[in-house]
């Protein structure tokens, strides 16, 4: 099931996702768009960022869980995704199920992060950011706190599952018409922020 007015974020760390929800949170219509992001700021998300700061080791099934669980109370939760898109307004969010699938596909296998998130409602838009690790990495470098994905290796396989999934999806009926438009991420941030609001303009909420 794909639900209007719901757009999703994604890419590989580093491929500039947040840069542009921020440029898009100073447009005027922003107050018509609620943002959030994966993991959450509820207790199952702030308990992936201490296994994400390397802080808790666990197998990497149980974080595959822990993801899908994050992910259903920010869907089905009280004010969650389904409440805002219900109440009018649109939603975007930096990163969702295609996250799941591409960097836990590399960790535990593409079966189990598969079936965790088969019930998820599917965005109408996915903006796919499109990097090399290398270019994505350089950006990042600086950033206080390193992640558990954060290198060349581990973000080239994520790469190639984003890419893997994302075909499959434009291949199948069950994307029941999900929008996926990717990016070309090393591009001026000025540049991208005009094709997004260039998709994001021609949603439902804003042609009415
Ligand atoms: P990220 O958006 O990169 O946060 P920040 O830039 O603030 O560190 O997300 C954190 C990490 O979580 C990122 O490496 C991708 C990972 N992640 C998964 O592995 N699976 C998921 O389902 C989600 C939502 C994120």
């Amino acid at each position: 099931m794909t639900l209007d007015n719901f757009v999703v974020f994604e890419g590989i760390d580093g491929a500039g996702t947040s840069t542009q929800i921020k440029i898009l949170k100073e447009r005027p219509e922003s107050s018509r768009i609620s943002f959030s992001a994966e993991p959450t700021e509820g207790p199952t998300g702030r308990f992936l960022r201490e296994i994400l700061g390397g802080k808790i080791e666990l197998n990497p099934k149980t974080t595959a869980f822990l993801f899908a669980a994050d992910r259903a109370e920010h869907v089905w939760g009280k004010g969650g995704i389904v409440d805002s898109v219900n109440e009018g307004k649109a939603v975007v969010i930096d990163r969702y199920i295609f996250s799941s699938l591409a960097y836990q596909g590399v960790s535990c296998g593409k079966e189990l992060p598969r079936k965790l998130n088969e019930d998820f409602p599917l965005p109408s838009l996915l903006f796919f950011f499109d990097i090399n690790p290398e270019t994505s990495l350089k950006r990042i470098k600086n950033r206080d706190v390193t992640e558990i994905y954060e290198n060349n290796d581990y973000l080239t396989q994520t790469r190639k599952q984003y890419l893997e999934v994302l075909e499959e999806y434009k291949n199948n009926s069950h994307s029941d018409g999900m929008k996926i438009v990717t990016i070309d991420a090393t591009k001026p941030k000025e540049e991208i922020a005009k094709i997004i609001w260039s998709h994001i303009s021609n949603l439902p909420i804003f042609k009415s």
